[in-house]
C-alpha cells in the first residue's frame, strides 16, 4: 500500500521522502509575487463562428472593388538605371552616417516609423492577408470543435497536438489584431466559412494547403509594399505561419520542408484559392480589389495517404475544390500508408518521413480540368471569376524561385494534360516538391519572383495547389 510521504522499497527499507513535485501554479505564483505585470494591448474582437456551410442567398453587391483603369495591362519597362550602379565590391563607397552604420537602406536616417499603409496596393494586400488570418482562426477552432478526440487519435494526434492547434488559433488572434490595427476602422472582420473536410486527417491536410497559399500570398507582395514598417511587422507574423504550415505537413506525414526556398505568388492567386471557402461576410464588410480566376482542378493530384501515390484515382484529392484535401475513404487498407509498419511506407504524423515512393516525379502525366469564367464565388457569392487570356496553351509550374512552363494538351472543352517538368532551382535542388502552384496560361512568357504578378493577364485558369511532395 502506498503511504503519502513515505516510500517503502522492495526490501522493506524505508527511504527518504522525495521532495513534493512542484505544480505549474507554484511557478506562476512565485513569479507573480516579484515581477510587476506589464499591461499588453487588447486584441481585436473575435467570436467563434457558430454556423458553417455554403452561402445560399442572393448577393446584394457584385464584383471586385474597382476605380478608373489607366490601361488594360502594365507595360514592361527597362530596369531602373540606379539598379545596377552600386559597385558591389566589398568596399565602402559613401561616408557612414554614424559609426558602424554603412550608408544607404530605406528609412535608416532616423525617420520616425509609422506603421500605416502607404497606398491602395498596401491596403489591399494587407486586407487580403487579414481575410486569410480570419479564416485560419476559424479553421483551427472549427477543427478542434468538429472532430472528436478519437478522430484525432485515429490520425495519430493526441491531446498535446490538439493543444498546439489551439495555440495556433491564438496566434491568429494576434495576427488579425496586428493587421486590423494597421488598417484601421474599415478593416475586414470575421466571416463565415465552408470547408471541404470530413475527417481529422483531412482537416490537417487542408490546413497545410491553406497555410501554404496564405504564406506564399504574402511573400509575393512583401517586397513591393510601399511601407517598410508594415512589411517588417507582417513578415514577423508570416514566419509564424510558415512554422504552422510545416507542422501541418508533418502531421500529414509529409517531408517537413522538401525545398530550399519558399515560393511567393501574386495576390490574385491567393484570393482565387481562398475565396471559395468564405461563404458570407457582414453587410458592410470592406471588399477586395483582387481578381478571382476560374478554378483549376488537378484531376490526379497525388494522394498523400497512399503508399504508392502514383495509384491516385481521379478527384481522390481536390474532390470539389482546388485545395480540398486528399481523401482516405477510397484508399483500401493495404494501400493506406497511415498505419503502414514499414519505414518508407508509413505516413503517420512524424518529424520526418522518407517515402520510398515519392508523391510525384518528373515526367508524371498530370491531368487537369477547369471551370469557365463568370462563376460567382467567395463571400455571399458576390465576386465573379474572370480572365483576360483567351486560350489554355501552357501549364505554369511555380515553386521555389522558379516559373517553368510545359505544353498543355487539350483533350476537351475543359480538360487536358501535361507532363511534370524536370527543373532544379540550383544543382541538387529539384524545383518541384512540397505543396506548390500550377496555373494554365495562354503564353510561356518568362517572369521571375519579383514580377510574377505580371503573369495575371496570361492566366486562363487557376492556380491550383499541386501536391508534388
Ligand atoms: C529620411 O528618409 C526618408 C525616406 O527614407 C525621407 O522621406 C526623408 O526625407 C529623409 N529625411 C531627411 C531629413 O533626410
Ligand atoms: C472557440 O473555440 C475553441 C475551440 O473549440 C475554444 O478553445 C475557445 O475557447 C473558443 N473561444 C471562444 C471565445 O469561445
Ligand atoms: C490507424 O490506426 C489507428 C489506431 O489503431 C486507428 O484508430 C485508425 O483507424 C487506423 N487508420 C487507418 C486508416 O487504418
Ligand atoms: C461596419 O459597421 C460596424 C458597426 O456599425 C462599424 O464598426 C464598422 O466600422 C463598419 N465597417 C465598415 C467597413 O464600414
Ligand atoms: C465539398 O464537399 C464537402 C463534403 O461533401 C462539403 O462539406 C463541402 O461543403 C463542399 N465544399 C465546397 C466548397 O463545395
Ligand atoms: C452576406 O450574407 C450575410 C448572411 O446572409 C448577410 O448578413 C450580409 O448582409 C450579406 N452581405 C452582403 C454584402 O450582402
Ligand atoms: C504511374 O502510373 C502510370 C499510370 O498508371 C503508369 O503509366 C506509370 O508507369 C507509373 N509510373 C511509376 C513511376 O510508377
Ligand atoms: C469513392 O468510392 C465510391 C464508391 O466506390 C465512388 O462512388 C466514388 O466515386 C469514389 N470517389 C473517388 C473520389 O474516387
Ligand atoms: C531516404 O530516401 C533517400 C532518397 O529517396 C534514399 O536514398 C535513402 O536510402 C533513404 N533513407 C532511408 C533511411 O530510408
Ligand atoms: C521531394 O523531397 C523528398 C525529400 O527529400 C524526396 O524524397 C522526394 O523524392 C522529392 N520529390 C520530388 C518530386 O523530387
Ligand atoms: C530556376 O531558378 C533559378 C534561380 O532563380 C534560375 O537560375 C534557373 O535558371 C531557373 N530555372 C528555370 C528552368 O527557369
Ligand atoms: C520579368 O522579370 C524578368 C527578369 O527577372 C524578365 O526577364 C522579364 O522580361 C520581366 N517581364 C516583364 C513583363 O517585365
Amino acid at each position: 500500500m502506498y503511504c503519502q510521504g513515505l516510500f517503502v522499497g522492495f526490501a522493506g527499507i524505508a527511504l527518504a521522502a522525495p521532495a513534493p513535485t512542484p505544480t505549474s501554479s507554484d511557478y506562476y505564483s512565485a513569479s507573480a509575487t516579484n515581477v510587476p505585470v506589464q499591461s499588453a494591448p487588447p486584441v481585436v474582437d473575435v467570436h467563434n463562428v457558430t454556423s458553417h456551410g455554403p452561402f445560399t442567398g442572393t448577393p446584394t453587391t457584385t464584383g471586385a472593388l474597382t476605380t478608373t483603369f489607366l490601361a488594360s495591362v502594365i507595360p514592361a519597362l527597362p530596369p531602373n538605371p540606379a539598379a545596377t550602379t552600386y559597385p558591389s565590391d566589398g568596399k565602402l563607397h559613401d561616408p557612414e552616417p554614424a559609426p558602424y552604420t554603412p550608408n544607404g537602406g530605406r528609412d535608416t536616417n532616423g525617420t520616425l516609423p509609422i506603421y500605416k499603409p502607404k497606398s491602395d496596393f498596401d491596403y489591399e494586400s494587407l486586407a487580403l492577408a487579414l481575410y486569410q488570418e480570419w479564416i485560419e482562426l476559424d479553421l483551427f477552432n472549427w477543427g478542434l470543435a468538429t472532430f472528436s478526440d478519437d478522430d484525432f487519435s485515429a490520425s495519430g494526434l493526441g491531446p498535446e497536438d490538439r493543444e498546439l492547434i489551439r495555440f495556433m488559433a491564438q496566434q491568429e488572434v494576434g495576427h488579425a489584431t496586428l493587421i486590423t490595427n494597421i488598417l484601421g476602422a474599415e478593416a475586414p472582420v470575421q466571416c463565415t466559412y465552408n470547408y471541404p473536410i470530413s475527417t481529422a486527417r483531412e482537416f490537417v491536410d487542408f490546413c497545410q494547403r491553406l497555410t501554404r497559399f496564405g504564406e506564399s500570398g504574402v511573400y509575393g507582395f512583401l517586397g513591393h509594399l510601399g511601407s517598410g514598417e508594415v512589411a517588417t511587422l507582417l513578415l514577423q507574423s508570416i514566419t509564424t505561419e510558415a512554422r504552422q504550415q510545416m507542422i501541418f505537413r508533418q502531421w500529414s506525414g509529409l517531408f517537413p520542408m522538401p525545398v530550399w526556398f519558399e515560393v511567393g505568388i501574386p495576390q490574385s492567386w491567393a484570393w482565387t484559392l481562398l475565396a471559395p471557402y468564405i461563404s458570407s461576410c457582414p453587410a458592410n464588410q470592406t471588399r477586395l480589389a483582387w481578381q478571382n480566376f476560374p478554378a483549376l482542378y488537378v484531376v490526379n493530384n497525388p494522394n498523400s495517404n497512399r503508399i504508392n501515390p502514383n495509384r491516385t484515382g481521379d478527384y481522390e484529392t481536390n474532390g470539389n475544390s482546388s485545395s480540398a484535401p486528399a481523401t482516405i475513404t477510397n484508399v483500401t487498407a493495404s494501400e493506406n500508408c497511415i498505419n503502414a509498419t514499414i519505414i518508407g511506407e508509413n505516413c503517420g504524423p512524424a518529424i520526418s518521413h522518407n517515402r520510398s515512393l515519392p508523391l510525384s516525379f518528373p515526367g508524371r502525366q498530370v491531368f487537369f480540368s477547369w471551370e469557365d469564367a463568370g462563376k460567382p464565388v467567395g463571400p455571399n457569392n458576390s465576386y465573379v471569376t474572370s480572365r483576360a487570356a483567351t486560350a489554355p496553351n501552357y501549364v505554369a509550374w511555380v515553386n521555389q524561385l522558379n516559373l517553368t512552363y510545359s505544353a498543355l494538351t487539350v483533350t476537351g472543352p475543359n480538360s487536358g494534360y501535361t507532363f511534370q517538368p524536370d527543373v532544379s532551382t540550383f544543382e541538387g535542388d529539384p524545383a518541384f516538391n512540397g505543396t506548390m502552384f500550377v496555373a494554365l496560361t495562354s503564353t510561356n512568357e518568362f517572369f521571375s519572383s519579383y514580377n510574377l504578378s505580371m503573369i495575371n493577364p496570361n492566366v486562363f485558369a487557376g492556380p491550383a495547389l499541386y501536391q508534388a511532395g
